[in-house]
């Protein structure tokens, strides 16, 4: 369980609680997050899951594999040495109060 909070770019925060192996991508749809999309479903496809990770906490996130890194060539906001795709980041204990915040747009 980590407790994730999004930051859209209009300043609201929404805190949701995500259950293990949760992606933040799906905790942000579920939860009525807009500031993500998820088109393809998670399957790092479509880059509308852009999000910008805490930097004094993004040492402790797994390194965005190729496919994410050759993915996040396609944001449609300006991509930052944070940027990673929230579909791509599960959660665990190790992420608890990690926060995300959301770029202007994903499309
Ligand atoms: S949901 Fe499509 S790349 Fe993340």
């Amino acid at each position: 369980m980590a407790q994730i909070t999004y930051v859209e770019a209009s300043g609201q925060s929404t805190t949701v609680e995500l259950a293990d192996g949760w992606s933040l991508m799906q905790g942000a749809t579920a939860n009525g997050v807009d500031g993500i999309l998820g088109e393809c479903g998670g399957s790092c496809a479509c880059a509308t899951c852009h999000c910008y990770v805490d930097e004094s906490r993004s040492h402790e996130l797994p390194a965005p594999s190729e496919g994410e890194l050759a993915m996040l060539d396609n944001v449609s906001s300006e991509r930052r040495p944070n940027s990673r795709l929230a579909c791509q980041i599960k959660a665990s204990p190790a992420l608890d109060g990690l926060v995300v915040h959301l770029p202007e747009t994903q499309e």
